[in-house]
C-alpha cells in the first residue's frame, strides 16, 4: 500500500530552517496578507511571496494551489487557497491540504505545512493537527496492487511535517490520525481488490491475524461450523457459490471485564451478482465493494486496539458470495435464522439483510451494550442521501445522539431516518413469518432496516447503510475512485467518546 510509507511529524521550527520540497501555506481570501515568521521570512527573502500575491497570481480561491520556486534549501513555497472566511470550515481545510498533497506527490517527497496558516483563524491546534494529517495521508492514497507497468512512475511524499508556532507536543494528534488513516486505508485497499482474489476465505485468513499483537481473539467458523449453528439465511445465500462462507468473529477487551461490550456488524459480500434476481448491466459493476461494512468494522477493532481504547467491541463479519449455480438459494425458498424466524425470498439480490439477520441475533446472544451494523445494503441509499452523506436509522435515541456527535466530530456525514411501525405491514409475508422485501417497492432503506430490527432483540441497534457512499466516483480532496472507507472514522469517533 502506497502510504504506508507516508509519516507525520510535528515540530516547531523557523521557515528558514526548512529543507523540504515544499511548504504549504493557507490563505483565507479576504486575508491575504502576510504576519508573524512568513512575513519576517518575505523579507529576508526579496518579498518573493508578497509580491506574487500583489501581483494577483494567487487569489487564495478554494481549490487554488499556487507553487513559488524559492532556489534555497526548502524549494518551493506553495500557496493554498481556503476560500471565503464565511465559509471556510474543518472540512475544507482537509480537503484543501489533501488536494495540494495530490497535486505535489509526483516530485515532492517530503513536505511541511505551517499549521497555523490552515486554522481559518478559527480551528483549535490539537484538531487541525489530527484533521489536516487525516486530510494528506486519506488524500494520498492509491490502489496500485494490480498495476505492473510503470509502477516507478506512481510517486508519494514520504515524509510530512507539521510546522507550529507554539512548539506543543501534537504526537497524540499525528499519531491518531496515522492510525486512523491507515485503517480507512486498508478498508479500502480490501474494498478494491477484486473478487476472484478477495474470496471469504482469504479475507477470513487475513482477519486471523489482525491485532494479534495488540490483544485482539479472532473466532473464524467455515461453511461447517455455520451450519452446526444453524445460521439459514447466511448458509442459503451463500449456497450458490464455489468460494465457501465465513463468519469471522473478532474481540478486544480494553476496559473491564464487567463492562458489556459494543458490538459492530459488517455485511461482508465479496461479489454480489444478484444471485438467480442477476443484477443487469450495470448494476453488477463494482459488486466488489458489497464487503465495504465488514472491512470498515474489521479495521476499526484493529485501530482500537492499536490505540488501547478502553472499550469492549466485538466484530462480527458474515463473508460470502452471491453467485448463480444449481445449488443456489431461490425465490420462493423460505430459509431459518439463527434466532428462530421464517424468512420467505422474494428476491435473491437482497441478501445483505440475510446474511446480517443471522449475524445480529448472534450479536444480540452476546447481551452487549448496543449493536451497531454497517452495510452495502441498499441502492435506494442513492436517492435518499447521494454521495453526500449516509442514511442510518437506530432503536435507541441515546445510541443515535452518540451517532450524530461522532459524525459532527469525524467529518462523515450521516443523516437519521424513522424507524416507523407503519413500514412492518409490507414486509410481512403470507407464508413465513416475514418476506426479504417489500413489493410495493418503496423507501427501500427503511424496509432494509424494518428487517433487521427483527433481529436485535432488546438490544439499542444502530443501522447504518453505506450503499452509496462506500464507493467514489472522484478522485477529490480526501477520496480517491474507488472504495473511500465510509464508516472507519465515524466509528472511531463514536468509540474514542464512548462513556
Ligand atoms: N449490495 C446491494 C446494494 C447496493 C446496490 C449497494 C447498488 C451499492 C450499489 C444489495 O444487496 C441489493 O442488491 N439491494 C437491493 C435490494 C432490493 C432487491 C430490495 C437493491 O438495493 O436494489
Ligand atoms: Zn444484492
Ligand atoms: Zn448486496
Amino acid at each position: 500500500m502506497e502510504n504506508q510509507s507516508v509519516s507525520v511529524r510535528s515540530m516547531k521550527c523557523s521557515l528558514d530552517k526548512v529543507k523540504d520540497n515544499a511548504l504549504l501555506i493557507g490563505f483565507i481570501k479576504e486575508k491575504t496578507g502576510l504576519s508573524g515568521e512568513l512575513k519576517k521570512f518575505d523579507a529576508e527573502h526579496g518579498n518573493i511571496v508578497s509580491s506574487f500575491i500583489r501581483d494577483n497570481s494567487f487569489k487564495a480561491e478554494k481549490g487554488d494551489v499556487k507553487s513559488i520556486y524559492i532556489n534555497k534549501s526548502l524549494k518551493n513555497i506553495v500557496l493554498v487557497g481556503l476560500g471565503e472566511q464565511d465559509k471556510f470550515s474543518i472540512s475544507v481545510m482537509q480537503n484543501a491540504v489533501a488536494d495540494a498533497c495530490k497535486k505535489l506527490r509526483n516530485g515532492v517527497e517530503s513536505l511541511s505545512i505551517l499549521l497555523g496558516s490552515f486554522s481559518g483563524g478559527v480551528l483549535d491546534e490539537k484538531e487541525l493537527a489530527e484533521k489536516a494529517s487525516l486530510g494528506c495521508l486519506m488524500g494520498l492514497y492509491k490502489f496500485t496492487e494490480f498495476k505492473t507497468k510503470d509502477k516507478d512512475k506512481i510517486k508519494s511524499i514520504r515524509q510530512i511535517t507539521l510546522i507550529t508556532d507554539s512548539g506543543h507536543n501534537l504526537e497524540k494528534e499525528t499519531e491518531y490520525a496515522a492510525i486512523v488513516a491507515e485503517a480507512v486505508n486498508k478498508t479500502r485497499d480490501f474494498v478494491n481488490t477484486p473478487p476472484n482474489v478477495a474470496t471469504p476465505e482469504h479475507i477470513a485468513d487475513y482477519a486471523k491475524n489482525i491485532g494479534k499483537n495488540f490483544g485482539i481473539k479472532a473466532k473464524i467458523f467455515d461453511e461447517n461450523g455455520i451450519a452446526k449453528m444453524k445460521m439459514g439465511c447466511f448458509l442459503g445465500v451463500a449456497r450458490g457459490s464455489v468460494n465457501k462462507p465465513r463468519l469471522v468473529v473478532l474481540e478486544y477487551n480494553g476496559a473491564a471485564k464487567s463492562k458489556k461490550p459494543i458490538v459492530i456488524v459488517g455485511k461482508g459480500v465479496t461479489f454480489d451478482s444478484g444471485g438467480l434476481n442477476v443484477k443487469p448491466y450495470p448494476y453488477i459493476l463494482n459488486m466488489k465493494d458489497d464487503k465495504g461494512g465488514a472491512l470498515a468494522a474489521i479495521h476499526t477493532i484493529e485501530a482500537c486496539a492499536k490505540l488501547r481504547m478502553p472499550v469492549n467491541l466485538v466484530v462480527i463479519a458474515p463473508f460470502c458470495e452471491n453467485m448463480i449455480d444449481a445449488a443456489s438459494y431461490r425465490p420462493d425458498d423460505v430459509l431459518t435464522a439463527y434466532n428462530g424466524m421464517t424468512v420467505e425470498i422474494k428476491n435473491t439480490d437482497a441478501e445483505g439483510r440475510l446474511i446480517l439477520a443471522d449475524a445480529l441475533a448472534y450479536a444480540a446472544e452476546l447481551k452487549p451494550e448496543v449493536i451497531i451494523d454497517i452495510a452495502t445494503l441498499t441502492g435506494a441509499s442513492m436517492v435518499t442521501l447521494g454521495y453526500v452523506a449516509t442514511p442510518f436509522l437506530a432503536t435507541d435515541e441515546k445510541l443515535s445522539e452518540k451517532i450524530k456527535s461522532a459524525s459532527k466530530k469525524s467529518l462523515e456525514k450521516v443523516w437519521e431516518l424513522p424507524l416507523w411501525p407503519e413500514f412492518e405491514e409490507s414486509i410481512k409475508s403470507d407464508v413465513a413469518d416475514i418476506k426479504n422485501i417489500s413489493e410495493e417497492g418503496d423507501a427501500g432503506v427503511i424496509i432494509g432496516a424494518t428487517f433487521l430490527k427483527n433481529f436485535v432483540g432488546e438490544v439499542p441497534w444502530a443501522h447504518i447503510d453505506i450503499g452509496t457512499t462506500v464507493w467514489s466516483k472522484v478522485d477529490k480532496g480526501i477520496l480517491t475512485k474507488g472504495g473511500t472507507g465510509a464508516t472507519v472514522r465515524l466509528m472511531m469517533e463514536l468509540l474514542r467518546e464512548w462513556k
